[in-house]
């Protein structure tokens, strides 16, 4: 695993080792909500897919002392190589599959549980994904997912949205909008989890506050967590530009340098009868 030893670095080998060190902690805010949905006991068997560098399974870990079978499914090998590497210290024993959620590769009826932390809005298929999670859940198995709401529901990245709109090559602007355009609204995420045949199908809009040392120090983290393709190449001009538009769009997010804004999430739950 490369680590990211220099926290001015805007460059780095690659940005799985970024995700997990910046992004990973922002998301696990939502965590405790889809475990709370879904009620988990001993003994049961438990699927995070999408599972990225594996903080679900990792706060599973301090959520439930004796699981049963845990399972990590993504379909990038370098956020599961950190997965595997930062999972070998828990009191759990997790397996990780390197395979497409849209195509699982598990039996039938396997797993009594099935989390899926902001990853449905980057698959091609969500909803054959969640046919998938649906098809190898037991009968009564649970399922909770978190995504984002809808871009103007996180201050600071619509704002960054804005800027790189601006000053950067026009697919980053693209990278950033489409995780929140995806399915933002309650109403539609609903319909794609009961199209994918689980019933009583609940949403909740949950806000949290995050925080960052500076919107610089906000804009670098995003760089090196996953927009290094699109923007890692920019020049200092341009950084700098981005940087300048973010202090002024967020100043009343901002406190003596420190970035703190809110960000809305919808987790959803159901199950299968
Ligand atoms: C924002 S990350 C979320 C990771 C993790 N669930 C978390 O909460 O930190 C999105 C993840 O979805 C994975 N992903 C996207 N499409 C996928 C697919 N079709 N099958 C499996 N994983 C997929 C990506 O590789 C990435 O690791």
């Amino acid at each position: 695993m490369t680590e990211i030893n220099n926290d001015n670095d805007w460059q780095f080998a690659g940005i799985a080792d970024g995700y997990e060190k910046y992004l990973a902690p922002v998301l696990s805010k939502w965590t405790d909500a889809m475990f709370e949905k879904t009620e988990l006991s001993e003994g049961e068997d438990v699927l995070d897919f999408a599972c990225g560098t594996g903080i679900v399974t990792r706060r599973l870990a301090d959520s439930v002392d004796t699981p049963g079978t845990v399972v990590g499914l993504d379909v990038e090998p370098a956020m599961l190589e950190v997965a595997r590497t930062t999972a070998s210290s828990l009191p759990i024993n997790v397996q990780w599959y390197e395979a497409n959620a849209e195509q699982m590769p598990f039996s039938d009826e396997s797993f009594d549980v099935a989390y899926c932390q902001q990853g449905l809005q980057f698959m091609d298929n969500p909803t054959d994904a969640l046919t998938e999670a649906h098809r190898v859940l037991r009968p009564g198995g649970r399922l909770a997912v978190g995504v984002w709401s809808k871009l103007d529901d996180s201050p600071h990245y619509a704002a960054l949205t804005a800027a790189l709109e601006k000053f950067a090559p026009q697919q980053a602007a693209a990278a950033m909008r489409a995780p929140f355009d995806a399915l933002s609204s309650p109403d539609k995420l609903r319909r794609c989890i009961e199209s994918a045949g689980f019933e009583e199908v609940q949403t909740e809009a949950i806000t949290h506050q995050v925080s960052y040392p500076s919107a610089e120090e906000f804009f670098r983290r995003e760089v090196v967590s996953w927009l290094a393709d699109p923007v890692g190449d920019l020049s200092e001009s341009s950084r700098h530009a981005i940087v300048t538009m973010l202090e002024r769009s967020l100043e009343r997010h901002i406190n003596d340098g420190t970035l703190q804004a809110p960000m809305k999430a919808l987790i959803a739950w159901g199950m299968k009868s």
